[in-house]
């Protein structure tokens, strides 16, 4: 018969050396399985005297019960060992520095929308808007073009289908929306999205104007010179920045001018504007006899490109990160 401390001594040396959770199982089922050494050992007992059996029965089960102990203890070591390898792979470096939330910036016909309101507010103008889907009654006829009037072919627009609804060609429909709900004294800036079917580099089916827009008792030509000469004057930081107005047409103001500003050796064309033509009021019941007063539109994009040096206007509607970063 097998001598038990050796056979103990065997198996505690070779579960120790064992780091795989099979490979225990496999080694285990050696001694403590059906065929393994402390079953044979048992079946020996027979064989053993009737006095002698009670002591070595004993000190078999005491075998079992090392064997058993020490293979629990390996298996969590190897359990343990298992965990911290898995914990080491996964380890974080709290140290490194954070990746950042890549922080976002205005577009730059953004900027140039706040900027208009800001310089405005400071001249003590409101900020209104209107919806970019229009009636044609707002878009057009309030403003003294009824229909058939040759300068609607001047806004070649988008049509809703089946409907009198169209995108906005102009901010000017906010000026009636306004002067229909509010009393004068009115002084309103109102930036906003536009359409046309127009497409090149100089030209975007959907652009960005500001109108502007005072009306009161005593409000004239000059001082609409004046108000539209210091936006251009505060915009661009240039004090030595020439403003000309020159004689145009608009249905909706008598007289009207188109706005130049100096820029190089001559001038160029930043927007339209004049004094509210008397149908106009008429058409939103303001007393034309007492009040009067001066509106204007100017192109924002225009205005961006000329602040950034912006040579293509399509370059604002790509959405071109390489582009846009540059004005965070
Ligand atoms: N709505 C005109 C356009 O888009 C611009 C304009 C001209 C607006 C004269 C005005 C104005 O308010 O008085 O071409």
């Amino acid at each position: 018969m097998q001598d038990i401390d050796a056979v103990v001594d065997d198996a505690l040396t070779l579960f120790a050396g064992i780091n795989d959770a099979d490979e225990l199982e496999r080694v285990k089922a050696r001694y403590l399985g059906k065929s393994g050494a402390i079953n044979e050992l048992a079946k020996g007992l027979g064989k053993l005297p009737p006095a002698e059996r009670p002591a070595m029965g004993s000190r078999i089960n005491a075998a079992k019960s090392k064997l058993e102990e020490a293979l629990k203890d390996q298996r969590e070591r190897i359990q343990a060992a298992k965990l911290e390898q898995k914990l080491k792979s996964e380890a974080l470096d709290v140290t490194l520095p954070g990746r950042g939330s890549g922080l976002g910036g205005l577009h730059p016909v953004s900027r140039t929308l706040e900027r208009a309101e800001q310089i405005f507010h400071s001249l003590g103008f409101e900020v209104a808007d209107g919806p970019e889907i229009e009636t044609d009654f707002y878009n057009f006829t309030a403003l003294n073009q009824p229909e058939n009037h040759p300068a609607r072919s001047m806004h070649d627009t988008f049509y809703l289908e089946n409907s009198k609804l169209l995108l906005r060609t102009h901010t000017s429909p906010i000026q009636v929306r306004y002067m229909q709900t509010h009393q004068p004294p009115i002084r309103i800036i109102a930036p906003g999205r536009v359409y046309r079917v127009d497409s090149d580099a100089t030209h975007s089916p959907m652009f960005h104007q500001a109108e502007g827009l005072w009306i009161d008792t005593h409000i004239s030509f000059a001082n609409l010179k004046g108000v539209v000469t210091e936006f251009f004057k505060l915009f661009f930081e240039r004090n030595d920045l020439q403003v000309r107005f020159r004689p145009s047409f608009f249905p909706f103001t008598e007289p009207s001018a188109e706005i130049d500003m100096s820029f190089g050796e001559g001038w160029l064309e930043v927007g339209g504007c004049g004094m509210v033509h008397p149908n106009v009021l008429r058409n939103v019941n303001i007393d034309s006899q007492q009040y009067q007063g001066f509106a204007f539109g100017m192109g924002l994009d225009r205005l961006t490109m000329l602040r950034y040096g912006v040579n293509d206007l399509r370059l604002f509607f790509e959405n071109d990160l390489r582009f846009l970063r540059q004005f965070r």
